[in-house]
């Protein structure tokens, strides 16, 4: 059950707001934003912390995963995000070849999202194989938020983004990353596409908090990328995907109202017409 708290109403939410919430047992919501409008709209509904994902090469750029998004698509989005928010945490994604050459490789560019985008902390993926990156840049005062368990940046290795991660001899292997994510410095971890019971083990053994997407109701907090909650994507859903509006069907609707009132000259009439 979910107990009502004070976040602040005059500042920024910081990751030890997120780490007090999750202290006192309360879940908190994050969502994907990579544009003013939303990013304002989902932090007035109460959305704690904002990613400006890798996410947006599919959702934004077109791109059919997330390898191709850089560092200068995902820059003027985080900017975006930042102006058009007063509170919520805002994380920006370290994009595939951002991060993985080394901790100097993370540093630049984690540098980046904070001096030129305005972003509060990053994100990246993986366990021990970027401990390294984790702990420079936590050392360095950049909040790092890991992302564990099906990492879209290894679709190549994964095989598809659709696989459930983290069964049987796995789920050791991944309850060791988070471990040692937290011990590098880490202040919250994704988990991505694994077992609710894993999502469970996780959850109980660390600290920080875990934010699950695909990952059971036992996680400290949830995540999803925001067109999936609303209803805007298309095609085959993940299961753990839950649709919260018809967002394609009101848009669609309004552009073919539109398109139909222009047709037949109902608009513009006298009222959206200047004297
Ligand atoms: O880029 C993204 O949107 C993500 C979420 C799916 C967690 O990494």
């Amino acid at each position: 059950m979910s107990r009502v708290t004070i976040w602040p109403a005059d500042r920024r939410i910081t990751i030890h707001d997120l780490q007090a919430a999750t202290d006192r047992g309360e879940r908190w919501s994050m969502l994907t934003s990579y544009d003013t409008l939303t990013a304002g709209l989902f932090e007035q509904a109460g959305v704690r912390a904002l990613l400006v994902g890798d996410t947006s090469a599919e959702m934004v750029l077109g791109y059919r995963d997330t390898l191709p998004v850089t560092m200068d698509h995902l820059i003027p989005m985080v900017q975006a995000v930042v102006r058009g928010t007063s509170k919520a945490l805002v994380v920006a994604d370290l994009p595939f070849g951002s991060y993985q050459a080394g901790p100097e490789n993370a540093m630049a560019n984690a540098v980046r999202h904070l001096k030129e985008g305005g972003a509060q902390a990053v994100k990246l993926e993986g366990g021990r194989r970027v401990l390294l990156q984790v702990e420079v840049l936590a050392g360095a005062g950049i909040p790092v938020m890991g992302h564990l368990g099906l990492t879209p940046q290894s679709v190549n290795v994964l095989g598809g983004v659709r696989r459930v991660q983290g069964r049987g001899d796995a789920g050791e292997e991944l309850l060791a990353d988070a471990r040692a994510l937290e011990r590098a410095g880490a202040f919250a971890v994704v988990l991505e596409s694994v077992p609710a019971e894993l999502g469970r083990r996780v959850s109980a053994a660390l600290r920080i908090p875990t934010v699950g997407i695909g990952a059971g109701p036992y996680c400290d907090a949830q995540i999803m990328v925001w067109q999936d909650m609303a209803g805007l994507t298309t095609g085959r859903i993940p299961r753990f995907v839950k649709r919260y509006a018809d967002t394609r069907s009101a848009l669609a609707d309004a552009a073919a109202l539109y398109v139909a009132d222009v047709a037949s000259q109902r608009y513009p009439d006298q009222a959206h017409s200047y004297t």
